[in-house]
């Protein structure tokens, strides 16, 4: 197969990173762009070297050699969005959150089978090799039997009812931005819980501003969370064994390190890796290698773990009373 050629929907923040890191991977280019602005997507495919540029997202559909379309837009229109690319033809890498309840991501992975195509969540840490690594050394009895995980991930951001992270109908708060990292390092060492114990403070819009989440799992392991869009974390993360402990460290969700603690707190031990894994690299070569192979999903970030990371923030949603309206229908 020839160079996989990708198509790119939202120009904003995450877009332009990813294109750059395409750029510094093999065997994939930016081959079109495309945005609601002209001017927005010939500066972005001018920067990135993309080869096309449109001013619609349906634009972008015509162009039948692009092998993949990354899409970028906010969480209120992952469902929608990713429904046109599959229905147009097209496989499709969806930025996370997947979509903003089980019933969409049910509907979306449905179309993906249907269609036969190829369909990820960008959960990019689910690639990272430190956060892989410290999976393997508990695995191997590093630090005992596990028995909870504590993650957090939190910074302060203005209270701004145009930003997509605080606007409702663009499904803005923290939980599907940045609650959905502590959920998902739960959920990669304990799978769902059985019980869980959630508070939120809330901005005046009625999004979620501050989240804490407790989980409780079948054999008595405990997950300790919490996300914030008020106050700042270095956001390490800790895996609590038995016998000792892991600190991946901050911000973890993208770590570069951990160290390694045992009981008596002699002599730690830090494992440091490349700093690739600050880049959507990993997940760029998951996508490409399941394409290559003609797989339609990811062995290593499925179907199922999308439906269940999904169920558990609806749980959550439940929880806190949050409730994205009209913008959640089907
Ligand atoms: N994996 C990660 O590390 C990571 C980090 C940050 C964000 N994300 C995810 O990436 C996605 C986008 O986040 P972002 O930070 O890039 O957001 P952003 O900067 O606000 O960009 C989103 C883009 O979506 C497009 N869009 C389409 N309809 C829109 C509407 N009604 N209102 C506003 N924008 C609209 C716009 O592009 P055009 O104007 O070009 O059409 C906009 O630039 C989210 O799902 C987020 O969770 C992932």
């Amino acid at each position: 197969m020839d160079n996989i050629k990708w198509g790119i929907i939202g120009l904003g923040g995450i877009a332009k990173k990813f294109a750059s890191h395409l750029k510094e991977t093999e065997g994939g280019v930016l081959h079109a762009a495309a945005s609601r602005s002209k001017e927005k997507a010939n500066q972005f495919a001018k920067d990135f070297d993309a080869l096309y540029a449109y001013d619609s997202y349906e634009a972008l559909l015509q162009n039948k050699e692009i092998d993949i379309i990354y899409i970028a837009t906010p969480h209120s229109h992952h469902y929608e969005n990713t429904l046109m690319c599959l229905n147009a033809g097209f496989n499709v890498l969806c930025e996370k959150a997947f979509a903003l309840n089980v019933d969409q991501v049910k509907a979306m992975i449905e179309k993906a089978k249907e269609k036969n195509l190829f369909l990820m969540e960008g959960m990019w840490s689910r690639f990272n090799p430190t956060i892989l690594a410290a999976k393997t050394e508990i695995e191997n009895g590093a630090i005992g039997n596990l028995k909870a995980v504590k993650a957090d991930f939190c910074f302060h951001f203005d209270y701004n009812l145009e930003s997509r992270l605080i606007n409702k109908n663009l499904a803005g708060g923290a939980l599907l931005d940045i609650g959905i990292y502590p959920i998902f390092l739960s959920y990669l060492f304990f799978g769902k819980p059985v019980r869980m114990h959630v508070d939120s403070e809330y901005f005046p819009n009625g999004v979620d501003k501050n989240l804490v989440m407790l989980f409780d799992y079948k054999d008595g392991e405990e997950a300790i969370l919490n996300a914030s869009l008020q106050y700042f974390s270095p956001c390490d993360g800790f895996l609590y064994g038995d016998k000792g402990c892991i600190r991946l460290h901050g911000r973890w969700h993208e770590a570069t390190a951990y160290t390694k603690f045992r009981k008596s707190m002699e002599d730690p031990i830090t494992v440091n890796f490349d700093k690739r894994a600050l880049t959507f690299g990993y997940e760029i070569d998951e996508v490409h290698y399941c394409l290559r192979n003609g797989l339609k999903e990811s062995r290593k970030w499925s179907w199922q773990n999308s439906i269940e990371i999904m169920e558990i923030m609806d749980d959550v949603r439940k929880y806190i009373h949050l409730d994205y309206g009209e913008i959640e229908k089907l």
